[in-house]
């Protein structure tokens, strides 16, 4: 194996690599081509995807519906400038399928709809149902790294508010799997509508006929399935906490080089330290480079020598506003490696493109990988 560059440095003899990070910062992105440039050194790599762009699913080889992992054709990998003696695999994981999603889609009008969002019942079971999908994603890595088929498995996580969000996924899970109303439901599950108490029973039905949602039959086949699973819950979830918190795990925080990003940072940091998971360090995304051009009236004057006067003042409006924005990015940039001075952050510029085929893949991990991507 050649020497280490670049994200590879801190991913050495690492087995489980999370990308965590709020939405829309690029965790997808950079988990799919942290596995691509690791299976491009040699490794046998698997990205657990969470909610890829369908372009980028279908480059990645990877069906609409979650199910197990596909490898990536080794040709395909070698046309985008990602071949190696590794292997690149991907699978998609519960596709995000959330009962809000379903009221909405159903609901006869807005206002029944805000009634369904807003009754108690449903909010607990959504709640539940949300941190199940998050749960479920942590089960099935831990049960890829116990089967031991991947040099490495890089999870991608569910577009949370909050860059942790989903480390509570178990938690809430287990709580809500000790609460009356799961009894409830799992009873109505096994044993049919029967044994729902008649006045329930009413307000589903009448729920039923007003949103077109049935929603008890639902439930009913959701904890129906989730039933065998909550046996010995309390167990798996301690196991999948502490693979979480194995030396051979890092999390890996995917930002943006916006000002709040430099908060979430120094929370996400912080919030890693009180559970003692372990804190690999940061991808600060989409960076604007500066524009290398001249400024002031020699930029003024060489436009005018190119373009016609409108036009050229146009340009250099467009070329100082980009300026003013690269220059904040490189502001915030600093200040968050002066409060976070001894983790690593990886910086990926902003790219003319979407990121959304193997190619693309490859020039993020251009930057990442690159030799001198860590700065100490
Ligand atoms: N460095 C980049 N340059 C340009 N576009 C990017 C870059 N990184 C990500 N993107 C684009 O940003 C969007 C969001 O990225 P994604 O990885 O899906 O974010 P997340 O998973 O955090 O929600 C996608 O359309 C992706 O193609
Ligand atoms: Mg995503």
């Amino acid at each position: 194996m050649s020497r280490p560059t670049g994200i590879e440095k801190l991913l050495h003899h690492k087995e489980v690599v999370i990308c965590a990070g709020s939405g829309g910062v690029g965790k997808t992105t950079a988990a799919a081509a942290i596995a691509a440039g690791l299976a491009a050194r040699g490794r046998t790599a698997a990205v657990l995807t969470i909610d890829p762009a369908r372009r980028l699913a279908s480059a990645l080889g990877l069906p609409e519906l979650a199910g197990e992992e596909r490898r990536v054709p080794p040709e395909r990998l070698e046309a985008a400038g990602l071949g190696g003696s590794g292997e690149l695999w991907a699978m998609m994981l519960d596709a995000k399928r959330t009962f809000d999603e379903l009221v909405e889609t159903h609901a006869a009008d807005e206002q029944t709809r805000d009634a369904v969002l807003a009754n108690p019942i449903y909010r607990e079971l959504s709640n539940a149902v949300a941190g199940s999908q998050e749960y479920m994603a942590m089960e099935k890595l831990h049960q890829l790294h116990q089967e031991g088929r991947y040099d490495v498995l890089v999870l991608d996580t569910p577009p949370t508010r909050n860059a942790l969000d989903f480390l509570d996924a178990p938690r809430r899970l287990a709580r809500f799997v000790d609460s009356r109303s799961l009894a409830f439901f799992r009873g109505s599950g096994r044993a049919g509508l029967g044994l729902v108490g008649r006045g329930t029973g009413l307000l589903f039905s009448v729920m039923k006929r007003a949103t077109g949602v049935d929603l008890l039959q639902d439930l009913g086949s959701f904890f129906h399935a989730f039933g065998d699973m909550a046996e010995g819950f309390g167990e798996r979830a301690r196991r999948v906490e502490s693979l979480l918190a194995d030396s051979r795990t890092t999390f890996v925080l995917v930002s943006s080089p916006r000002a709040a990003a430099i908060e979430e940072a120094k929370f996400f940091h912080r919030k890693l330290e009180e559970e003692g998971l372990p804190f690999g360090g940061m991808i600060v995304n989409r960076v604007r480079e500066p524009i290398r051009a001249a400024t002031g009236e020699r930029l003024d004057s060489e436009l005018g020598g190119l373009l016609e006067p409108r036009l050229a003042r146009r340009v250099a409006r467009t070329v100082s506003e980009h300026r003013a924005l690269a220059e904040r990015d490189e502001r915030s940039l600093a200040q968050l490696r002066q409060r976070l001075p001894r983790k690593p952050a990886i910086v990926v510029p902003e790219l003319p493109g979407d990121v959304h085929d193997l190619a693309g893949l490859e020039a993020v991990g251009r930057h990442l990988f690159a030799d001198a991507a860590i700065r100490r």
